[in-house]
């Protein structure tokens, strides 16, 4: 009985340690980048090799994206013994050896799997596999998994996570667990224990303005259901908007703009998924800007709320650290907008305990996307904002 009892609390108090080590990551929304969006199941070593020498070569590393993941159609089979294989063609040099290559440039890795008996790609899940399948990213060094819910039949969603997140805990490497059932069963209310980051909708679409029939939506269709969940993300649990399209076919240079603004906004985790090899210079200066991605990381970790919905021009408000605020005007319209507008004002947020934000005359306002001190608050703004563009102002005192 002695002894039961003594391997018990070694195997809880062990539990604690990795529970603990998993609690501090992602403090601020993951950043990396992810094939999926651009390249489907067209996955190898040699792409992502390439793309991790882009992210180093482009500034992309050095503006904070960090996490290089694959997504679905990596995995071919399972062997005798159920370990999970790498498809060989794609993936020759097997896949302990190019996380290896990941690391080798300061980088981390993040893999893909699902919940249920396949993934939405088709290829063996972790069902019944989640112990054996962690130990194996373990082993291979992966910092990161994105986990599907393709093939789930009746499994209940919060104890198929809780699964997975135990058996990560079990194997002991510290992994950023990213959720995505796509808000299906309301994953706000539960994720926040289990993983540090949940998908909120279907699967994003390179598109402003635009819902498909399978559930697929556009950065505006995102952002509208993101607006109600704002209470439920915060440091070390975030909404998760789905991985950008910035740079995808599909956008304009505004709407690219104004979608990765509003991601930021959002605290959304920054996940790119464009092609990096060939990604022209006005892409980059957008997925780089260290001001727009501060806000985004901003330690407070607050996401914004609509201040005001003027027709189809919106306000945005994003409380930052040292009293620092972030105002985005939306341009939801196919047409510019004029605005005059007196910022003075009093901000309630219910939605963080009845928090009040008082702004009076003594802020100056930076126009960031133009780096450019507009005036101070004692002044209306004047100004035009483009067709589905964004006016981003932070505002200091
Ligand atoms: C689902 C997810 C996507 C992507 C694909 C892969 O649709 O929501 O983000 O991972 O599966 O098959």
């Amino acid at each position: 009985m002695k002894k039961i009892l003594f391997t018990l609390s070694i195997v809880f108090a062990a539990q604690l340690l990795n529970a603990q080590k998993f609690e501090d990551l992602a403090k601020t929304p993951p950043m990396g980048w992810n094939s999926w969006n651009n390249f489907g199941c067209d996955v190898s070593e040699k792409l992502i090799k390439e793309i991790a020498d882009a992210i180093v070569s482009s500034g992309m590393k050095k503006a904070g994206y960090e996490y290089v993941i694959i997504d679905d159609c990596w995995q071919s089979s399972r062997d005798k013994d159920g370990n999970i294989i790498p498809d060989p063609k794609r993936f020759p040099s097997g896949m302990k050896n190019l996380v290896d290559y990941v690391h080798s440039l300061g980088l981390k890795f993040g893999i893909y799997s699902d919940a249920g008996t396949l993934t939405c790609g088709g290829r063996p899940g972790s069902r019944g596999y989640e112990f054996q399948d962690a130990r194996t990213y373990a082993s291979w060094g992966v910092d990161y998994l994105k986990y599907d819910w393709c093939s789930t039949g009746i499994q209940n969603a919060e104890s198929s996570y809780q699964i997975m997140r135990d058996a990560l805990f079990a194997a002991g490497r510290p992994v950023v667990f990213s959720i995505c059932e796509w808000g299906n069963n309301q994953p706000w209310l539960w994720a926040g224990k289990i993983g540090h980051l949940w998908r909120t909708s279907m699967d994003v679409q390179p598109c402003f303005d635009c819902s498909v029939n399978w559930g697929g939506l556009g950065v505006l269709q995102i952002i509208d259901k993101s607006r109600e969940l704002r209470k439920y993300s915060g440091p070390g649990h975030w909404n998760d908007p789905d991985m950008m399209e910035v740079g995808n076919k599909g956008l304009t240079e505004s709407e690219n703009r104004a979608h990765f603004t509003m991601w930021a906004m959002l605290s959304a985790p920054l996940i790119a998924g464009n092609d990096l090899r060939k990604m022209p210079e006005k892409i980059r200066t957008i997925l780089t800007n260290r001001e727009v991605i501060a806000i985004d990381q901003d330690s407070m970790g607050i996401q914004a709320l609509r201040w005001k919905a003027l027709g189809t021009l919106e306000i945005w408000f994003k409380p930052l650290q040292n009293g620092d605020m972030a105002i985005c005007f939306l341009n939801r319209d196919s047409e510019p907008k004029e605005i005059d507008f007196d910022l003075k004002d009093r901000i309630m947020d219910s939605d963080f305990g009845w928090k009040n934000y008082v702004i009076d005359k003594s802020f100056q306002i930076k126009d960031v996307w133009q780096n450019k001190i507009l005036g101070t608050t004692v002044d209306n703004l004047k100004t035009k904002i483009a067709a589905h563009d964004v006016l981003l102002l932070r505002l200091s005192r």
